[in-house]
């Protein structure tokens, strides 16, 4: 649009900004080189990082459950702290202030091996917290498994990942409530009814709540209430507490459609 010859467009006004002030822009744009070499990563001292897994790792399998665990939480679809987002290739190969963080072939130069190992300054991920459950440290095993898939030469399919490892009774829920509930839940004479380690049982619930698993709708589930130690009405809330973690598995579960 223009009136009397000015123009109102946004990029004729921002083009002519330009033009007109290019003499005073241009030392700047000179400048840029320098600052960048002064922004230099500090070193870090590689000899501290755990070594890469002797294995072949698989994305799918190994790396990204890792992501999904410790690090979407800020670096996915919801928040991005830092500017920085896991759920894309594209996006999680990005050049930082501390140096790419991933270098395809060199685990020991990409600063995301750097972060998770703790050897950038105030730059722990996930950064420490006092949230017990939450931002735990990566295991050696784990910083083994990324560091091996980088080396390895961090393929990563096309496309946003979106592996959800499926969450089975038997393989993931069933080891957790033999270990917390069995001692009061068990097959003889359980508590309420309530026998919480076998699939069936556990889908039909106790004498006083019935169902607690509404299979595919974990906010319904009254099962998160009382294994997050949140319900006030249960004899002994606390001893049904799971820490964070497994109560996440259990959601994750029960997402899936309690299977
Ligand atoms: C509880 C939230 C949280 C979790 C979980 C977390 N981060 Fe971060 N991350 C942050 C914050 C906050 C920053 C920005 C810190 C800053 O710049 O001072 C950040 C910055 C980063 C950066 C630097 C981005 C840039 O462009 O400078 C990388 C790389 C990173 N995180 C990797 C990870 C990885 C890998 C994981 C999982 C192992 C992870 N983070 C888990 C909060 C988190
Ligand atoms: C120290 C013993 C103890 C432990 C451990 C325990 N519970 Fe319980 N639980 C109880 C008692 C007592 C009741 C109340 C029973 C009643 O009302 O008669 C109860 C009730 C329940 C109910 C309600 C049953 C009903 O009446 O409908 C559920 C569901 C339940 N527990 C699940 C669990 C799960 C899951 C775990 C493991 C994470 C667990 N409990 C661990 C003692 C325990």
């Amino acid at each position: 649009m223009r009136l009397d010859g000015v123009s109102t467009r946004p990029d004729d006004i921002l083009h002519s900004a330009y033009t007109m002030n290019a003499r005073v822009f241009l030392p700047w744009v000179c400048l840029v080189p320098w600052a960048l070499t002064a922004a230099e990563p500090k070193p870090v001292d590689v000899s501290k990082l755990p070594l890469p897994v002797a294995r072949p790792v698989d994305f799918v399998q190994d790396v990204y459950p890792i992501f999904k665990e410790s690090c979407i939480s800020c670096h996915g679809p919801e928040k991005q702290k830092g500017k920085y987002r896991m759920d894309t290739r594209e996006a999680t190969f990005k050049d930082t202030d501390y140096g790419p963080t991933v270098v395809p072939g060199k685990s020991e130069q990409s600063s995301m091996i750097h972060m998770v190992a703790g050897l950038v300054d105030e730059m722990l991920m996930p950064p420490p917290s006092d949230k017990p459950g939450q931002s735990e440290p990566l295991t050696k095993e784990q910083i083994g498994i990324l560091r091996a898939w980088i080396d390895q030469g961090a393929k990563w399919p096309d496309g946003p990942v979106d592996v959800e490892k499926a969450v089975t009774f038997a393989q993931d829920i069933q080891p957790i409530f033999q270990a917390a509930c069995a001692s009061c839940h068990g097959a003889n004479s359980p508590q309420g009814s309530f026998n919480a380690v076998t699939l069936v049982t556990v889908l039909k619930g106790g004498e006083n709540y019935g169902a607690v698993v509404v299979p595919g709708d974990a906010k319904k589930s009254s099962l998160i209430t009382i294994i997050s130690g949140l319900d006030e009405d249960l004899p002994q809330s606390e001893k049904h507490k799971l820490p964070a973690k497994q109560v996440d598995l259990v959601k994750r579960w029960i997402s899936q459609g309690a299977k």
